[in-house]
């Protein structure tokens, strides 16, 4: 989704500008601008449609220098992706403005700017805020009280990062919904909406809260809260790496991702199990009494994160004894779910921005649950700070908009979360221990899964050239089969659908004949058989059969069918994660065969902080 980069220097901010939206791309955008004030003491500004390097080769056509500037990647929400729509905006050439997020009541606002006699440039929701401060700059002593008055005006959510050529040293930036994070340099200081902008430049960052207003001069910084009170947020300093953006010898970031998992895994459940033990405080100190008294599980997320949380949902019924729904978070937001005594609320995220899961925990947290629990990946994210518990899946920052590594350890943070739950519900120590043992196993469960690479890239040149693909599972595995379906169609652009194999034959066996690949999952589970007569009903109509199998599944391939054993055999508390990996290679290697953008594709953003 959409990136914000600030800087205000003594030195040509420029290349500082260009590597922040640089490390912002894995975000999703379709253009990119920035806007700086140069010697002669103008905004200039220039804007493209397309990626950075489209506007890095517009700067290096005709140069530009400045010491204070904002830039800006966009992913179209009001408008279409062209030049005029792009980012900054400005209102009368003497104010700037870069934003994320929506501005609900933008109709209203333009309406009684034109009053005003203020004229639009483009569609976007964004051009009002920039004529707002304007607006308000004419009577404001200085651009932070306009700003704050122009925020006082807005409705939605939105991070906004403004210049003004009245006051030429300054950055003002805002936040309501989408995060902010300032910089803190050596006699010069930056903003961005994620610290991997900056993270060249420094690893001392302060995030703002929730209604904050904040001044950034390249010596000061000063922040308001909401009321207007003057406030002080800590300095945190950054562990990540400066290079936990780069691709280092991979070819793209997912697939750097896919075969980080054994260390990510292993991170995850670092520090939480010891002895074949779950330890009580992994939740956090409050999560044990809260445990004790859980009587349901209600579990809301989107996208990949929705997948983790349906795996959840069975596990938890299987392990726990108690009662487990999950929801998309966007249908969760809007419907009045019956909250039974004693309900705890879970989500997951990767990003821990997703507008409709952090509308959901909002709800949550004033329906009346028992506690609320955010799984997340991102320690600073504004799910983070709203939940009442959290366990971070420790990922590390995930690149590319396929999500690989970050679902597999919230499946790792999923198997820790039934054995805290079910410890409490019966679960006895050998129990626990076995269960322990099983999530200790999985990284180098995966390091040897990993190894079948080569049969599965072997397999992907036989779905490149198709239109559809069905993917099939039972039980928690047929999480992981929609979880397939999603990955090969959103970096492969193959429709792809996953489905429970038994409900084939209730309507999408139509479509099944020799030119659908229908790809299975199967471990060797209690449901082995009966996906077994699955897959003979898809052979009976002519449908030829990818199958990744445990290798105790005792499958063999045949003219229709293509086995491929995973090297290792799984534990239902393993397969989620086991099976997940050769559906994350197969569709990368569809999609590097079909040539796609496979860290970026068409349309799709990292983070979706808009409804
Ligand atoms: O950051 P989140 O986990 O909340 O994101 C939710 C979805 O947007 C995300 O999982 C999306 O479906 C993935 N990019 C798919 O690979």
């Amino acid at each position: 989704m959409c990136g914000i980069v600030g800087v205000t220097a003594e030195r040509n901010i420029i290349p500082i500008l260009l590597e922040g939206l640089r490390r912002l791309e894995y975000r999703g955008y379709d253009s990119a601008g920035l806007a700086v004030l140069g010697g002669s003491g103008r905004l200039e500004r220039v804007r493209t449609v397309g990626k950075v390097k489209a506007l890095a080769d517009a700067i290096a056509s005709s140069p530009l220098q400045g010491s204070v500037g904002i830039a800006h990647t966009r992913w179209a929400t009001h408008g279409l992706p062209t030049t005029a729509n792009a980012h900054p905006h400005v209102s009368r050439d003497g104010i700037a403005i870069v934003h994320n997020g929506i501005i609900e009541n933008h109709e209203a606002l333009r309406a009684g700017l034109l009053d005003l006699g203020y004229s639009f440039d483009s569609e976007t929701d964004t051009e009002v805020i920039a004529h707002r401060v304007h607006h308000h700059a004419r009577s404001a002593p200085d651009l932070f009280t306009a700003v704050r008055r122009t925020v006082a005006d807005l409705h939605g959510a939105y991070a906004i990062a403004v210049v003004a050529e009245r006051d030429p040293e300054c950055i003002v930036v805002a936040r309501e919904g989408c995060p902010v994070v300032i910089g803190l340099g050596i006699e010069e200081n930056f903003v961005a909406s994620d610290v991997a902008a900056l993270l060249p430049v420094t690893r001392r960052f302060v995030f703002l809260e929730e209604g904050d207003v904040a001044e950034v001069r390249r010596l000061s910084v000063k922040i308001v809260d909401r009321a207007g009170r003057s406030v002080t947020r800590p300095v945190r300093e950054s562990e990540l790496p400066a290079d936990a953006v780069e691709r280092g010898p991979y070819r793209h970031f997912m697939l750097k991702e896919i075969h980080e998992q054994p260390r990510a895994i292993a991170q995850t459940l670092e520090e939480r199990v010891t002895g074949a033990r779950l330890l009580d405080a992994a939740f956090g100190p409050a999560a044990a009494a809260v445990f004790d008294r859980v009587k349901a599980v209600h579990i809301a997320a989107c996208g990949t994160s929705f997948h983790a949380g349906l795996v959840a949902s069975y596990l938890i019924e299987r392990y726990c004894r108690l009662p487990a729904r999950v929801e998309i978070a966007s249908e969760y937001r809007y419907r009045q779910p019956v909250i039974t005594p004693d309900t705890l609320f879970v989500t997951l995220s990767q990003s821990g921005e997703t507008a409709d899961t952090l509308g959901a925990l909002r709800i949550a947290r004033k329906a009346g649950y028992l506690s609320t629990l955010a799984i997340c990946n991102v320690a600073e994210s504004s799910m983070v700070r709203d939940a009442e518990l959290v366990l971070l899946t420790r990922a590390g920052p995930e690149i590319g908009v396929a999500s690989t590594k970050a679902f597999t350890t919230q499946l790792t943070a999923v198997g820790l979360l039934v054995v805290a739950l079910a410890k409490r519900h019966g679960l006895d120590p050998d129990a626990e221990r076995t269960l322990v043992a099983e999530l200790l196993h999985l990284p180098s469960l995966v390091e040897k899964t990993l190894e079948i690479d080569p049969a599965i890239a072997a397999l992907a040149e036989r779905l490149v050239d198709k239109r559809h693909a069905l993917f099939l599972g039972r039980g928690p595995l047929q999480a992981i089969a929609l979880e397939g379906a999603l990955k090969l169609k959103e970096i492969s652009y193959i429709h792809a659908e996953g489905y429970a194999a038994a409900e084939l034959k209730h309507g999408p066996l139509a479509l099944v004949d020799e030119a659908m690949p229908v790809i299975a999952v199967a471990p060797n589970d209690e449901l082995l058989e009966k996906l077994k007569s699955n897959l003979q009903e898809v052979r009976a109509r002519g449908g030829r059969l990818i199958v990744f199998a445990d290798s105790l599944a005792g499958l063999a391939s045949d003219a229709d069918t293509t086995v491929v054993h995973l090297p290792v055999a799984a534990t239902p508390l393993q397969a989620p994660v086991l099976f997940s990996v050769p559906l994350q290679l197969l569709a990368y290697h569809v999609a590097v065969l079909k040539g796609t953008d496979v860290d970026q594709p068409r349309n799709l953003a990292k983070s979706v902080t808009v409804e």
